[in-house]
């Protein structure tokens, strides 16, 4: 920055003011002196102008007096004119003056002398006759000299005034040219320092009002647009920080109020408004000019039963002083269902602690809370699961030991009919009772299934004739077979029994009668799906799905459907344990179980059974045998540490023809394998304290390689049966089981 622009704009302006008015003052001073002499000295050039009339007229009365008479009154008034234009003259300090005064005063003296009579010697005594010609030629002299020395003075004042007035001009004239020059670096001066910066700073607040925050004043110096300058780009660069910063919160508040699921609001109740985001719409459905926006407006699309407990229960948040306020009702969607939503506000308190504030949001939970219905109803089941698992287990043993004691019960009682009639009526009931534990079992998921690879699309084919007698005149059967269908691995025998189950819901579901579909095809359930149901593996799956057009399921009731011994149907009609059982079955075959009903309209089940990769099998159902097969006296090693189920068992074997030996334990049988080697086969119970079933049939083998193995079990745990499968080559014999049960399972264990 030079010396120069450190001048200050408002130095500068004062030195021009200074200036101009010291050339003004310069110029009247300077003029008005100059005119005044000029004026003065014309003034006085004319005076003495005249004067040199009167001494023309002196001329003619010296002449008279000298030519024709002195006259003293002639002669007395040329003296007194004479003496006037001497006064006159004195003033006057010039030497041409100065002569002049000397003559006029020789002329005052020689008039004055003819006026008195005192003629000069050499002249006429006679009054009346002129002067001699030697005064007359001195005062013509005097006279000469005087108006020859007026003339001079008067063209010489003359000449001075107008000398004097042409240096004025010439002094105005350099003056208007210097202050032409002066105000021409004035303007190029204001120009450089005014008017450039005066633009660069318009153009920046133009940038800025035209919002380009980043809009700055290049003006580098330190005077009054330097610093006006410095002001705005001060100014705007706190504008664009605050600028940025509110962009900042308020990309924040945008993200805050992304992230949370639902829509976020801000009610002032002191002035009855409110503020949502653009997210009510896509909550609620409605547009945002749809719903009043105002707090009353959103209580007002909320359940009708909710809207009274919404306002005590704000009510009751605002007079318990808390600061946040929460609650779960139910609100009427746009597309006309009721949603549960959960709000949750800042209860914002002016200095009274007067709530006049609320700052919160909304969310849309009905998904979670029906995700967390099927999950409690997943733990429900799995809960009762557990318990009847467990109970059956037991309840297998004593009925093993009822159903074969009664068998043999009835059979010594051969000659007493109603004894017999007596023990065939306990075996029914054990029957029962084991098809009860069975159906347990299958809905805890423990009972022991076979699967294998299966069309699903021929066992419904097969099954078809008997759906068709079970389901009756009045139901109208229907049986879309997806084209194509994958191979399913599952047992068949419990699918078969499922779908039986499923249509004999459908079919109580319609007494008057109405359309049974059974509908296959394949389907994959997506990371999606499974992340939305518990327990769902995604991937391929070979869909059966059994619909009806019945009464219908109500929905408080669709959550029990699936709890053992949950029946609507009366006493006697109906155990509540079909749906239980394919819940079960198909959940432990790694599949999926959905159901869907709509009050008045009917039911849908979708049973997703795991699509299995290799061929599926043709009659995947063995025929059952009819005879019973007796053993040959072979001796077979049975272990169970249930005394009265062992006891019954060595009975049962016995009676078939074999020889059995009775094992306690594992320890007890390995003794007897080590003892003897006349034993054909090893009956084994698979759950026993200690050394379970499988761990013994491994270590016999280890004695006996060529050992033949037959499990017995109330359910099948791990230990022979994984995920639900028997392991290759392994053979079960489910409890409780009748003698021909026994008597086929050991003969083939023996023989195949
Ligand atoms: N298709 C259906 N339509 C209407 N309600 C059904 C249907 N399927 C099942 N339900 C309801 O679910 C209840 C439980 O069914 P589930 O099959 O477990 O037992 P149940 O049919 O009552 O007895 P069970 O099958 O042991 O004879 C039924 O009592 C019925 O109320
Ligand atoms: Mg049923």
């Amino acid at each position: 920055m030079s010396r120069a622009s450190n001048i200050q704009l408002r130095q500068l302006a004062l030195a021009c003011l200074i200036g101009a008015a010291l050339a003004l003052l310069l110029l009247t001073v300077a003029g008005i002196g100059g005119w005044q002499r000029a004026r003065q000295g014309l003034q006085e050039a004319q005076r003495i102008g005249a004067l040199h009339g009167d001494m023309e007229r002196l001329r003619l009365a010296v002449d008279y007096l000298t030519l024709l008479q002195p006259d003293p009154a002639v002669a007395r008034g040329v003296a007194g004119d004479a003496e006037r234009i001497g006064r006159t003259l004195a003033p006057i300090d010039h030497p041409t003056a100065r002569v002049a005064a000397a003559h006029l005063r020789e002329i005052t003296h020689i008039t004055a002398e003819i006026a008195e009579g005192r003629l000069p010697p050499g002249t006429s005594a006679q009054p009346r006759s002129p002067a001699p010609q030697n005064i007359a030629r001195e005062l013509h002299t005097h006279i000469s000299v005087v108006s020859d020395g007026l003339h001079e003075l008067s063209t010489g004042m003359q000449q001075q005034a107008l000398a004097t007035l042409r240096w004025l001009l010439l002094g105005l004239i350099t003056l208007v040219v210097t202050l032409a020059l002066l105000s021409l670096f004035a303007f190029a001066l204001i120009h450089r320092r005014l008017v450039g910066p005066i633009r660069a700073i318009e153009t920046g607040l133009d940038q800025f009002a035209t919002g380009r925050l980043d809009a700055r004043i290049a003006v580098q110096r330190d005077d009054e647009l330097g610093r006006l300058a410095q002001a705005f780009n001060h100014m705007a660069e706190r504008r664009e920080l605050q600028e940025n910063r509110l962009s900042e919160s308020e990309q924040r508040l945008r993200l805050f109020a992304t992230a949370t699921t639902g829509s976020v609001f801000d009610v002032d109740l002191v002035n009855r408004t409110a503020w949502r985001d653009e997210r009510f719409q896509q909550l609620t459905g409605y547009a945002a000019d749809s719903v009043e926006a105002t707090f009353d407006g959103w209580t007002s699309i909320a359940h009708p039963a909710d809207q009274r407990r919404i306002l005590d229960n704000l009510e009751a948040a605002i007079s318990s002083g808390a600061t946040y306020w929460e609650v779960r009702n139910r609100m009427r969607h746009a597309d006309g269902r009721w949603h549960y939503m959960v709000s949750h506000a800042l209860l914002v308190r002016d200095e009274h602690g007067q709530v006049v504030r609320m700052v919160g949001g909304t969310s849309d939970i009905t998904d979670r809370l029906a995700m967390e219905e099927r999950q409690n109803q997943g733990q429900r089941l799995e809960a009762i699961g557990q318990l009847t698992g467990g109970v059956a287990h037991d309840f297998n043993n004593l009925l093993t030991v009822i159903l074969g004691t009664a068998e043999l019960l009835g059979e010594k009682m051969d000659d007493d009919p109603d004894r017999r009639m007596l023990a065939g009526m306990i075996v029914n009931a054990a029957q029962r009772g084991a098809s009860l534990t069975r159906h347990l079992l299958a809905f805890a998921r423990k009972q022991a299934l076979e699967p294998c690879v299966i069309d699903v699309n021929q066992l419904l084919a097969e099954l078809e004739p008997l759906l068709r007698r079970t389901l009756g005149e009045h139901v109208e059967l229907e049986l879309t077979r997806g084209a194509g269908l994958w191979p399913a691995l599952v047992d068949p025998a419990q699918l078969e029994s499922a779908v039986l189950n499923l249509c004999l819901n459908a079919r109580d579901a319609m007494p008057a009668g109405g359309r049974l579909t059974l509908e296959t095809a394949n389907t994959h359930l997506d990371q999606n799906y499974a992340d939305a149901n518990v327990e769902v593996r995604p991937g391929q799956y070979v869909l059966l799905a059994v619909s009806d057009t019945g009464v219908g399921i109500p929905p408080e009731q669709l959550v029990r459907v699936f709890e053992p011994f949950f029946t609507t149907k009366e006493k006697g009609k109906g155990t509540g344990l079909g749906l239980s059982m394919v819940f079960g079955f198909v959940k432990q075959s790694g599949g999926h179980i959905k159901l869907y009903s709509e009050p008045g309209q009917g039911t849908t089940v979708r049973m997703y059974l795991p699509r299995a990769t290799g061929q599926a099998q043709a009659g995947a159902l063995p025929p059952r045998e009819v005879a019973i097969p007796r053993g040959a006296g072979e001796v077979i090693l049975v272990v169970e540490d249930e005394p009265a189920v062992l006891h019954h068992a060595m009975e049962q074997l016995t009676l078939l023809g074999y020889q059995p030996i009775a094992a306690n334990g594992g320890e007890a049988a390995l003794a007897f394998l080590r003892e003897r080697d006349d034993i054909a086969l090893l009956f084994t119970d698979i759950v026993m304290p200690g050394m379970n079933g499988r761990e013994l049939a491994d270590a016999a083998r280890l004695l006996r390689p060529s050992l033949r193995v037959l499990y017995s079990s109330g359910y099948t745990e791990n230990a022979v049966v994984h995920h639900g499968r028997l392991d290759p080559g392994v053979r079960l014999l489910a409890k409780p089981y009748r003698r021909a049960d026994l008597a086929r399972r050991v003969y083939e264990a023996l023989h195949q």
